[in-house]
Parts: C-alpha cells; structure tokens; sequence
C-alpha cells in the first residue's frame, strides 16, 4: 500500500469515533481518587470493559515517565485480528495539579482533539481501576470509562462497584463494552510501535512500513478484501481507534 493510501485510511479513522460517547453540555464531574498513589499504580493492566469498542485483547502499560516527576507513560497495546502482530500506542500523562493526584491531562499524538482529562476514580491498585477520560467541546464533551483488572477477569462485585460510582456521577454504565482477554497473544512485543517521538503527520506511513512487513500487507490484505476504502477505515478503524483518547 503506498504512504499516501494509509495517510487516506487514518485519516478517515480519525473520522470515525468508537471508543467514546458525545453529549451536550459540559464534561460531567467524575470525583477522582483520594489519596491517590500514582507510583503503586503504575505497571500492567487488563481492559475488561470500555465505552463503545470492538476491541479484544486491549492492555495498559503504565511507567514513568524518565523525564519528568510528574509524568508518566501509557502504552496501549491490542493485536489487529487477521494481521498478528499487535499495534502500541502510547500517551503521556501528567498531573496538572499535584494536590490531585489522580486527576490528570493524557495526550495522545494521534488526538486531533488535543488532550483531555483523565481521571482515575476508583482503584485499589492491586485489583481494579476505573477511568473515567473527558474532552471538552463547542457546547458538548465525549467521554469514555474504562474498568481495568490487573488480572485477565474481574469479578462482578468490582465490576458493579466501579459501574454505580459511574452512575452515581451520572454517567450512563451501559455504553460500556467487554473486551474478550482470552485466546490473546502471549507475547505482545514487536509490531508497530506509535509514540510522541516517531510519530507526526509525515511519517506515520513510514512508521507502519517499519512496524514490520506483515503488518504492512495485513493491512493491505483488509483492503484489498473490503469493497470500498469506507468500510476499510470502519473494520481497521474500529481497532486503531480504541488507542486514542
Ligand atoms: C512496560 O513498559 C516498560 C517500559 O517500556 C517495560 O520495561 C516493561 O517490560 C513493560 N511491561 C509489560 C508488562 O509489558
Ligand atoms: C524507519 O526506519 C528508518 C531506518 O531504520 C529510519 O531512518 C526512519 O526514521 C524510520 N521511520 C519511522 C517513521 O520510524
């Protein structure tokens, strides 16, 4: 597939919004975490549920950021079905305020919207979390929530406990979607690898000829099977686009 052509299909997946809600109105005010301790919450997690997504296999990696204190790194990694090889996108957190700790800023740098907020309202670092991400718009926010398990499974009761904090905050806990973590990959190195770094407009062709061949002609093989570049976008994008904020 020439550069040009995957510019086309990003660029209509950055079109197509999966992975989140829009409503009218301001972003809605999710309480973040008290007593937040960013450093045990750092490390792997699992994605069990999220706002409107296709997703399987989804996986947080959580660092610190080397150079600053107050910033930290967040590797989303999922395989494309067919293609093998896992996709890695990764944002930057940071902590505007460092008396709230678990109210922070994510950028990622396929976001054409700009950064939004992201808190953490509920965790007991060694279980569950829950996410709540907001974007500020003309006369309307999209928001996402997402219930993260350091383990492939949660239990219900973390499940409802997470989904009634939503619901108490009035957000709706029936957009959330499961995300099957079973039959995944056991390595989830290698593939392509999409950070503030290698990352801009003009190299993001280059970037996804480098992620590896294979990866290159499954993307290529999807195109080539679907009818129309539309619905093309639509099953790639439905994966790609759960990376982004
Ligand atoms: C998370 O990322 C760090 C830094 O890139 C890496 O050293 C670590 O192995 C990763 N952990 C997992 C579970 O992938
Ligand atoms: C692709 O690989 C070449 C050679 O290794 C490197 O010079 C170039 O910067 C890479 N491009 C991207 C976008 O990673």
């Amino acid at each position: 597939m020439k550069p040009v052509a995957v510019l086309a299909v990003l660029g209509l997946i950055l079109g197509v919004c999966h992975a989140h809600t829009y409503h009218l109105g301001e972003c809605p005010t999710v309480e973040p975490q008290s007593d937040f301790n960013m450093k045990q919450f750092l490390g792997l997690w699992y994605v069990i549920q999220k706002t409107s997504t296709s997703s399987k296999c989804l996986i947080y990696n959580i660092t610190q950021s080397p150079d600053e204190p107050n910033q930290y790194r967040i590797e989303q990694t999922n395989p494309i079905p067919g293609v093998g090889k896992p996709y890695h996108y990764t944002g930057e957190l940071t902590v505007p305020i460092p008396s709230v700790p678990a109210k922070m800023t994510a950028k990622f740098p396929l976001s054409l919207a700009g950064s939004a907020d992201y808190t953490v309202f509920l965790t007991d670092y060694t279980t569950y979390a829950g996410i709540f991400t907001c974007q500020k718009l003309p006369l309307s926010n999209r928001h996402s929530a997402t219930i993260l398990s350091r383990t492939k499974s949660l239990d219900k009761i973390y499940v409802e406990k997470l989904k009634s904090t939503l619901s108490a905050a009035n957000v709706n806990p029936f957009d959330l979607s499961i995300i099957d973590q079973s039959g995944c990959p056991k390595d989830y190195d290698s593939g392509i690898y999409i950070h503030k770094d290698t990352f801009s407009a003009h190299n993001i062709a280059g970037a996804i000829r480098n992620g590896s061949e294979s990866v290159g002609n499954g993307v290529e093989t999807v195109l080539d099977k679907a009818g129309s570049v539309g619905s093309t976008a639509g099953k790639v994008g439905g994966k790609l686009y759960d990376w982004i904020v």
